[in-house]
């Protein structure tokens, strides 16, 4: 593919090079279109027996994108208070979120009962808690608080570094199978009631096979259970980072068809139809968003040829964090440069870090002074990740709307804002 900004139509009629003289560049663009039919995408995943997605809010928790999650009718899970906090502010009413913490503290929890939503606990220590929380609170014993869910460890994980993998092991997530006789003591114990269980083996995945497995281990391991009112499998779904190289997609027809064949074969066995429930996170927004960065300076140093942009690790990390791949399109007096005559150039930011780099030693057509560049795949984990390192105040957003028009989501923050800590 020569550029997905144009076959994706991504920009609506928009200039790329208005976009960054009027909100300044470095620039999250993101596109409703894509956001929305990937959001819509992922409701669709089971459609035979009831299920929800919990779009993963981590992933990309701007105000306006949650807005569109709620539209777009399927859930949330919250990893913090922030988060259930920007939930609840974007309006998604408290019984369409689900808080799956790591390790939180007893206000935490309190903060999720309060405002009546379910929690998942991910260790036996915190299961404990949670039934301390609701003694200390003179919770009644058919209170609504005492259902929560567990997270179980999968046993199998996956993902595309070795950071992001959480199911396995190996990793700090999850209750092991061979401990759900302590849960069953400390349900006991607390009067709490197992309302479901969930799971997550690892983020971004293009093959299905191990979520699959994972998928029939939890709803083996769920008959232990009983009777459930849900069943999580996590999220992890991925996206081509290599879409200019022509990656395919996400195979998500023949993944729902095997899904679907798991979930008849395990209703006919244990003859109940829990809701079913997946996390995605990246699947529903990666897609959607790329940054708009300037390039200021080019040099040769030692015969590697660099660019160094606006775009720095303090506002995508990825690359820095995990060696992330994301394309790179060139625009030059606002039009995409063709893929043609490449040159090996390595595309870096103007942070104070060698490891401040996009792309190393990648095939780009030349890059000169002024440049723009869109780094693609943008809309996971990458405002969310932002920092303000070297002191530099995170970048706007703005959303390419349905109809052309261009909203901004967020405003550039400014030195001032970071001045008001002091
Ligand atoms: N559910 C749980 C419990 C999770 O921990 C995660 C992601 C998700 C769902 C959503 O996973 P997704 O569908 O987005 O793969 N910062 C890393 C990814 C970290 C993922 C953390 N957990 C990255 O930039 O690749």
């Amino acid at each position: 593919m020569n550029s997905f900004i144009n076959e994706s139509n991504f920009l609506k009629g928009n200039n790329a090079e208005d976009l960054a003289s009027k909100f300044g560049t470095p620039l999250y663009v993101y596109s409703e279109e894509i956001l929305r039919n990937r959001m819509h995408n992922v409701s669709q995943v089971i459609t035979k027996y009831p299920y929800t997605a919990n779009y993963s809010v981590k992933a990309n928790t701007n105000i306006n994108i949650l807005k569109l999650a709620i539209e777009e009718n399927i859930n949330c899970d919250a990893m913090s208070v922030g988060e259930m906090t920007l939930l609840l502010k974007a309006g998604m009413p408290e019984e369409r979120i689900f808080f799956v913490p790591n390790n939180v503290s007893e206000d935490e929890i309190e903060f999720a009962i309060h405002n009546g939503i379910m929690t998942s606990l991910d260790s036996l220590c915190q299961l404990e808690r949670y039934g301390e929380v609701c003694e200390r609170l003179g919770l009644n014993e058919d209170d609504n608080a005492r259902r929560c869910a567990v997270r179980i460890n999968p046993g199998v994980g996956a993902g595309h570094h070795e950071k992001v993998v959480t199911g396995g092991k190996k990793t700090k997530f999850g209750i092991s199978e061979s401990d759900i006789d302590k849960i069953f003591e400390i349900t006991k114990k607390y009067n709490l009631k197992i309302a479901g269980i969930n799971q997550h083996i690892g983020s971004l995945f293009m093959e299905p096979t191990p979520y699959l497995e994972a998928v029939k281990n939890i709803l083996r391991i769920s008959e232990r259970f009983g009777k459930l009112d849900f069943i999580d499998f996590g999220g992890g779904y991925g996206i081509p980072y290599h879409k200019l190289d022509d990656e395919k997609d996400f195979p998500m027809e023949d993944f729902k068809a095997k899904l679907e064949v798991i979930l008849d074969e395990f209703v006919e066995k244990v003859g109940y139809v829990p809701l079913f429930k997946s996390e995605p996170g990246r699947y529903c927004v990666a897609e959607g968003s790329f940054i708009l960065s300037r390039v200021h300076a080019i040099k040769e140093n030692n015969g590697i040829h660099f660019a160094g942009c606006d775009c720095g690790m303090n506002v995508l990390v990825r690359p820095s964090m995990y060696d992330s791949w994301h394309d790179i399109e060139v625009i030059r007096d606002g039009k995409i440069v063709n893929r043609e005559n490449l040159k090996t150039l390595t595309v870096c930011g103007n942070i104070c870090e060698s490891g401040d780099l996009l792309a190393k030693d990648r095939e780009l057509p030349e890059i000169k002074k002024d440049d723009l560049l869109a780094i693609l795949d943008t809309g996971a984990y990458g405002w969310s990740m932002c920092s303000t390192y070297n002191s530099r105040p995170r970048p706007a957003e703005v959303m390419i709307c349905k109809d052309g028009s261009v909203k901004e989501i967020r405003r550039r923050e400014t030195i001032e804002d970071l001045m008001r800590l002091f």
